[in-house]
């Protein structure tokens, strides 16, 4: 009986607890052959994943979703990457006329006035241009990090995204941050000069900024909001069962 992807979860679940990530990230190439995607917003953990996939030669597609908002420090490490690996990460982008009725009748900044203007530029920005990139695939690779937010530490690796009908993996989710740092410095990859001047978590520029010493790895995202599950539904988290 050929079984649905959700259905596969409990099987993969087992596997992810046995395997290295190398050796769990090929075993999916070889479970789903073509149909494994990386998304990177080219930040550290999202830098581990990268070297990972290019120097075991995976066949995994990587790709970034270009909001047209992002720093110029993360437009460099995304060039410094493709330099480093000899390939073009391919870039997703907001449809032209959703985006144009957006900025035309609430202006460049509206995300500062309200949630409602802020979830529908992301909405335009991420979420939409995601599900293109995310079509025919089977499995969605991340970079999330339970230390990025207290909503992820109960987070399971492997997990249903019922929205994208997709398995999505985390491979660094328990990874710390010196985690991170080491292995980048072992492995001398490119990485976002921001995180040396504050920056935790890196999303589009008007959106982000540094963080002091001992506050909370997600203050520095849509900092001006009160609510304490800032995120901006790219990963809606759904028990995995
Ligand atoms: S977000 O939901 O707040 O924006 P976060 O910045 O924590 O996400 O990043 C978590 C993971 O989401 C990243 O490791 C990456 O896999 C994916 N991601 C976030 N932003 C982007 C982006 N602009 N392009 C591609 N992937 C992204
Ligand atoms: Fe728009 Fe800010 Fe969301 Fe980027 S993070 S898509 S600029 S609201």
């Amino acid at each position: 009986m050929i079984q649905t992807l959700h259905e596969q979860i409990p099987a993969i679940t087992g596997a992810v607890n046995v395997l290295s990530i190398d050796e769990f990230l090929l075993s999916l190439t070889n479970q789903f052959p073509g149909k494994v995607i990386f998304s990177t917003s080219f930040s550290f953990e999202d830098q581990v994943i990268t070297h990972k996939i290019v120097s075991n030669h995976l066949p995994i597609k990587i790709f970034t979703l270009d909001t047209g908002r992002l720093f110029p420090e993360t437009y460099s490490v995304w060039r410094a990457t493709n330099e480093k690996y000899n390939m073009r990460i391919k870039a997703f982008y907001p449809d032209a006329i959703s985006l144009e009725n957006y900025v035309a009748e609430k202006g460049p900044n509206a995300f500062y006035e309200s949630i409602e203007n802020r979830k529908e530029c992301c909405y335009i920005r991420k979420v939409a241009p995601l599900k293109r990139a995310l079509q025919n695939n089977s499995v969605w690779i991340t970079g999330l990090r339970a230390e990025h937010s207290a909503d992820r530490h109960n987070m399971p690796q492997i997990e249903w995204d019922e929205t994208n009908n997709i398995i999505k993996y985390h491979p660094l989710l328990h990874w710390t941050t010196e985690d991170v740092k080491q292995y980048i410095n072992e492995n001398d990859i490119p990485y976002n000069s921001l995180h040396d001047r504050g920056f935790v978590s890196i999303g589009c520029a008007p959106c982000t900024r540094a963080i002091r010493p001992g506050e909370d790895f997600r203050a520095g995202r849509w900092w001006w909001e009160d609510n304490t599950k800032k995120e901006c539904g790219l990963h809606i988290h759904q028990q995995a069962s």
